[in-house]
């Protein structure tokens, strides 16, 4: 009898699998969620009654090209981009997939630097991408430029960037991406990933949209699971050069988004006054914690994100279970290339308070 493993293809050898974080446990004790970067105010009103309305046709195919809400997003780009430009997908991680199956061939290879999101590396491997991991470099976890442009070889197909990056929480500067840009090859495709753009205050953060514009080979993925509190309902998007984005349209599936989704989403777009009490809520959060891990002699990274990485004072294991305990959940971030490493995504005042609280009841052991 023939082995069954010999009908698998030969890259995707059982091997780690991405897993998303935990849902919360099904108890009655209030636990607050600090462990997958959502937003702690929920989703924008104006986008759950957009979605109650269109559950009214669910029985209704939707809108095969997603027109409105690309139409939705040139608004909210106040027409710096035409709808050619926008590719929206099932969630960013669904962008990061269609991205590489539009773009990887057997034996082509993809950069990227831990800590980083793990969809990079795991979803390469699903299209053969030789996968290449150029850190990045301690103590502050810096993009390694002169590491990454000496590890292009004529192989080189996709380079992942992204800003602020999960989980460090650290971003590029300007600068550091003009010189980075202006010494890619036309032959490879740069994916900056976005997703917490709105969180970023960094005078010196700049998004993927100039250099969209300029021509250059950069994607930009976007999420509705963070800003817009939608990560239930698993919306995102890319936006790129037109010839760019005609190319990746070719193999967007049919009827690819909810009728629910897309409704949601430009409901979200519409909500100004949402977007800006969750990132005032991030904002503060981020001073708050920072001063209060200070005071508490905690090590962590300073964030352009909702979220921190700190050093626990014990294993991340121990660590995560012990705040559990309290009521808290947090992420152990090893799989993301940050061993010993925890990721805490910051909440509403009254769950940052409680982390302050818990913390400083575990003592190093
Ligand atoms: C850096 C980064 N990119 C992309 C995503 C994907 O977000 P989603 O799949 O929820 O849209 C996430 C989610 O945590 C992320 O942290």
């Amino acid at each position: 009898m023939e082995n069954i493993a010999s009908i698998f293809k030969s890259h995707l050898e059982p091997k780690e699998v991405y897993k998303g974080g935990k849902n919360l446990p099904s108890s009655s004790k209030k636990i607050y969620k600090l462990s997958s970067n959502e937003n702690p105010l929920g989703a924008s009103p104006k986008a759950v009654s957009a979605l109650k309305l269109a559950a009214e046709t669910i029985d209704i195919y939707p809108d095969q090209t997603d027109i409105r809400l690309r139409e939705a997003l040139v608004q909210d780009f106040n027409n710096e981009l035409t709808v050619n430009q926008f590719i929206c997908g099932n969630s960013g991680s669904e962008i990061i997939d269609m991205l590489l199956r539009a773009f990887i061939n057997e034996g082509d290879e993809v950069i990227y630097s831990n800590p980083c999101f793990l969809p990079y590396s795991v979803f390469s491997r699903w299209y053969g991408a030789k996968q290449i991991d150029i850190p990045l470099t301690n103590p502050n976890y810096d993009l390694d430029v002169e590491g990454i442009l000496a590890a292009i070889t004529n192989k080189t197909k996709v380079i992942f960037l992204t800003s602020p990056n999960n989980p460090t929480g650290t971003y590029i500067p300007k600068t550091v991406l003009d010189e980075f840009l202006n010494h890619i090859p036309k032959n490879i495709i740069v994916v900056f990933d976005e997703v917490y753009r709105h969180f970023a205050d960094a005078k010196d953060y700049i998004t993927a949209l100039p250099y969209v514009k300029k021509g250059h080979n950069i994607i930009a993925i976007n999420s509705f699971s963070k800003t817009y509190g939608l990560a239930g309902q698993r919306i995102g998007y890319c936006y790129t050069t037109t010839i760019l984005a005609n190319y990746i349209r070719q193999i967007q599936k049919p009827f690819l988004l909810p009728s629910t989704s897309i409704e949601a989403a430009i409901g979200a777009l519409k909500d100004q006054i949402f977007i800006n009490k969750t990132v005032e809520l991030v904002k503060e959060g981020r001073h708050f914690l920072a001063e209060s891990f200070t005071s508490l002699g905690i090590r962590f990274w300073p964030t352009q994100g909702n979220f921190f990485i700190i050093d626990p004072p014990l294993t991340e294991m121990k660590f995560t279970d012990r705040l559990m305990k309290e009521g808290i959940m947090v992420r152990p971030v090893s799989q993301f290339g940050a061993p010993g490493k925890v990721r805490i995504t910051i909440g509403t005042q009254e769950a940052n308070k409680a982390l302050i609280e818990a913390l400083k009841k575990i003592k190093p052991e």
